[in-house]
């Protein structure tokens, strides 16, 4: 974790259970780890270089998939995120797909290699 950032899930992880990364329509990429026991998601981090909003969305989505099932884990939307105001809505709701988009990418890695 990076001194004084105040976002704990925002960094990379050594040996995740599944990872993800997608490079969005915008350039910015957006990276997804998770530790997966008993198909409950116990650790997440993201990173990216992306924007201000990007980070944002990407902190939004590992707040909301921590401790949770990975099938309940794939109910978080984009749509959700932009209503809740975690997204910036004008801007920004490439950011929020693309957050939600690297999440599922990270799960069905896990489902295809349990
Ligand atoms: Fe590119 Fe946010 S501006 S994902």
């Amino acid at each position: 974790m990076h001194a004084g950032n105040l976002d704990g899930n925002f960094g990379r992880m050594n040996d995740p259970t599944s990872a993800a990364s997608i490079c969005g329509p915008c350039g910015d990429e957006m990276e997804f780890y998770l530790t997966i026991v008993d198909d409950v998601i116990r650790d997440v981090r993201y990173f990216t270089s992306g924007c201000g909003n990007t980070r944002a969305c990407g902190a939004a989505v590992a707040r909301r998939a921590k401790g949770r099932r990975v099938t309940d884990a794939l109910s978080i939307s984009a749509g959700e995120l932009i209503r809740s105001g975690d997204c910036e809505p004008h801007e920004g709701r490439h950011c929020a797909i693309l957050a939600v988009s690297t999440l599922y990418r990270a799960i069905a890695d896990y489902l295809l290699h349990p």
